[in-house]
């Protein structure tokens, strides 16, 4: 977790392509890294286990879905593949990250359905059926506690947000802001030292 990708629009590192290659659901991904993403040489074990405990979308589920925080493009991949009937955000405020998940998204043969966007493109009037996010823990709790006052109140009056946090960093206290904030909180699951939290109003 050390570099400037988490807090800078425009990585300076040279990009030094890299593939990620996972399974999720039983089937393989390869996508496209590069230095100056989050999690750049594998996919993120916050990550691994929101994709392997939380609820899939499957194919009936429609409207849009936001990835929160889209890195390289993992969850993103992962959401528009499963639900082909759906529209997946990928918002991010790191420009490599974003021009990756497009890059990422038309390999896999979902580019239509993905919406890259920094986070003032997407439109103000959208709200999301589902909000998947392993977030940025270490912008600070304050600046955490801004981006899901801005983004969780966008969710559909009966969508869902499925949340990663390591216990470690807080995962437990997030929950209790959460609950602090109005919102349902389930602890869906708990896996290698990861909360995946439940949020619905
Ligand atoms: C923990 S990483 C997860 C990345 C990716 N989803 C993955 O699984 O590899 C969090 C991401 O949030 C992005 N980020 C940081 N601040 C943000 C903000 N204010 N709005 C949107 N994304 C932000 C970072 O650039 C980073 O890519």
């Amino acid at each position: 977790m050390t570099g400037d990708h988490y807090f800078t629009a425009e990585p300076s590192a040279p990009a030094q392509p890299r593939e990620v290659q996972f399974t999720v659901a039983g089937r393989e991904y390869a996508l496209a890294s590069a230095a100056g993403v989050f999690s750049a040489t594998r996919l993120d074990p916050g990550s691994a286990v929101l994709l392997r405990k939380a609820e899939l979308p499957g194919p009936a589920t429609t409207g849009a879905l936001l990835d929160l925080g889209c890195g390289f493009g993992p969850i993103t991949g992962v959401l528009a593949t499963v639900a082909p009937a759906a529209t997946v955000w990928a918002v991010d405020v790191n420009e490599r990250a974003r021009e990756l998940t497009a890059a990422n998204a038309a390999r896999l043969g979902v580019g239509a359905r993905v919406r890259v966007a920094a986070p003032e493109e997407v439109p103000a009037d959208l709200d999301f059926a589902q909000i998947w996010s392993n977030p940025p823990i270490r912008v600070g709790k304050d600046e955490l506690h801004q981006l899901l006052r801005t983004w969780l109140p966008r969710l559909a009056p009966d969508g869902v947000a499925w949340l990663v946090v390591a216990r470690h960093l807080g995962g437990d206290s997030l929950h209790r802001w959460l609950v602090d904030q109005g919102w349902q909180v389930g602890r869906h699951a708990s896996q290698k030292g990861f909360r995946v939290l439940r949020v619905t109003r």
